[in-house]
């Protein structure tokens, strides 16, 4: 085939919402009454919106054409038949119970299975996954590969869960100890980068062993499922769809928020093999979050999640959604900012501590960069590090989260490349200014979930 430098988006855009443009002046003072940080921002204060690439996906054509035609019916809807058969068909699981978003999913799972003395071990457990476990009183267990902890490594599966790690704890827990494994794909906190097949076969492999559940989380499954038709020997061949089913069919169980490669703005499940969880579950799914056939959805957004998944596994959609991705992060590695390399799936992360190499952890790299990139052009990201995931001490002296990293989140469908080449031009803006940028310290914050909420002033 023809290749071209240019991504073009397999698109072409039908409705279209405005970006509210902003002066360096403006943004100085509305970041100033957010308190230097981006979540207290209103939207229409920003002009690129990376802070999350989850829920914010533009919806086709085709999905807004099936939400028109959305059965609302209590029980039994054709709507429910539709997302339950498209679920069924990508994980071959026999129960799906749908759910408003995946952290309720989680909370059905994870409320069941858990509990005190119980184990879950993951190649890294999302926040709301670590949050769901550990408030059912269970333990949460990170064992990423070790090449996933050198950020310049070009290892292709940094994603992988280390399966030494794994026959280790089952060995020293004791297997019915541990209720779930649980494979993230791709793994989100460590970079969006993908697991292998291989490496779930080994995984599931342990797991059937020892009498184990494997879970999938599969938030971004066909992203996943592009890495490895690209990267992984056998798989070329392979369409994306299938390769997803077979990630699938090594699972007991999968969890999914659809608000990722489902290409909605709300929605998730949980499909299971087993006949005992489900009953189980469904009754959890009956109490908090509605009857069987709907569980937290309207029969609209059931509609939009089997079209959602259908489109996803589009070669020409994955193609421009992979490379658009590493476009950005490959081109401002050349300006030299330092990123998490491979570039991932669904977002480019930055590594602030070290392009800010005078900014102390303690008045938080991360949170610096947060703010310039608003401040010199309006582009919103979230902060990955010691604001997020430090603590402190007896003398209440912090305890820094062991990187500090930036996440630049690529909603799905949303920008174009002329977006992406002004995120690039602003990194320039952002390296020649590297030098001037100060820390910021912090002035207010909660007890719990501190990035949120916090207050913020510059330190010089
Ligand atoms: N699992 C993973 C891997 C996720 O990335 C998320 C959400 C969830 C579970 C929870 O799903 O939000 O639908 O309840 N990630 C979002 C993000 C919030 O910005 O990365 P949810």
């Amino acid at each position: 085939m023809e290749t071209f430098k240019t991504i073009i988006e397999p698109f072409r855009i039908k409705s279209v919402e405005p970006v509210h443009l902003s002066t360096p002046e403006q943004r100085a003072g509305y970041l100033e009454s957010a308190h230097y940080n981006p979540f207290l921002l209103k939207s229409e204060q920003v002009i690129i919106d990376f802070l999350t690439d989850s829920g914010t996906s533009a919806m086709s054509s085709r999905q807004w054409a099936a939400i028109m035609q959305a059965d609302e019916s209590y029980a039994g809807a054709s709507s429910w038949e539709r997302f339950e058969s498209a679920i069924q068909d990508l994980t071959g699981m026999p129960h799906v119970l749908p759910t408003h978003q995946g952290r309720a999913a989680e909370r059905i799972l994870y409320g069941h299975l858990g509990g005190k003395g119980k184990y879950f071990i993951s190649n890294t457990h999302f926040d709301t996954t670590r949050a769901n476990i550990e408030y059912s009183g269970a333990n949460a267990i990170d064992i990423p590969v070790q090449e996933a902890l050198d950020m310049d490594s070009s290892y292709p599966f940094k994603g992988n869960m280390d399966v030494q790690q794994l026959e280790k704890h089952v060995a020293g827990l004791g297997a019915k100890n541990i209720s779930g494994v649980i494979l993230t794909v791709t793994n989100n906190t460590g970079g969006g980068q993908p697991a292998s097949m291989k490496n779930a076969r080994e995984v599931s492999a342990v797991c059937r062993k020892h009498g184990i559940l494997f879970i999938l989380d599969a938030c971004r499954i066909a992203e996943n499922a592009y890495f490895i038709h690209e990267k992984e020997a056998g798989y070329t061949g392979s369409s994306f769809k299938s390769i997803a089913q077979e990630m699938c069919s090594l699972a007991d169980a999968c969890v999914m928020s659809a608000k990722k490669d489902a290409l909605v703005n709300m929605g998730g499940f949980l499909a299971l093999r087993s006949n005992e969880l489900a009953a189980a579950c469904t009754q959890l799914l009956i109490i908090t979050e509605g009857y069987t056939t709907y569980g937290g959805l309207s029969g609209r957004d059931m509609e939009a999640v089997a079209v959602g998944l259908e489109e996803v596994f589009d070669p020409s959609y994955l193609k421009y959604r992979i490379t658009s991705t590493t476009y950005l992060g490959e081109h401002i590695r050349k300006l030299g900012v330092p990123v998490v390399f491979p570039i991932g799936g669904h977002a480019v992360y930055v590594n602030a501590r070290m392009l800010y190499p005078h900014i102390p952890v303690h008045e938080y790299p991360g949170q610096a960069l947060v703010c310039e990139l608003y401040r010199k052009g309006g582009i919103r990201s979230v902060e990955v590090g010691s604001v997020m995931f430090g603590k402190y001490d007896a003398d209440k002296k912090l305890i820094p989260a062991a990187m500090d990293l930036v996440r630049l989140a690529i909603p799905r469908r949303v920008y174009t490349q002329s977006h992406i080449d002004y995120v690039v031009e602003v990194f320039e803006k952002i390296i020649a200014g590297k030098n001037n940028t100060s820390g910021y310290k912090i002035t207010w914050e909660p007890e719990f979930l501190r990035h949120f909420t916090a207050h913020f002033e510059p330190v010089h």
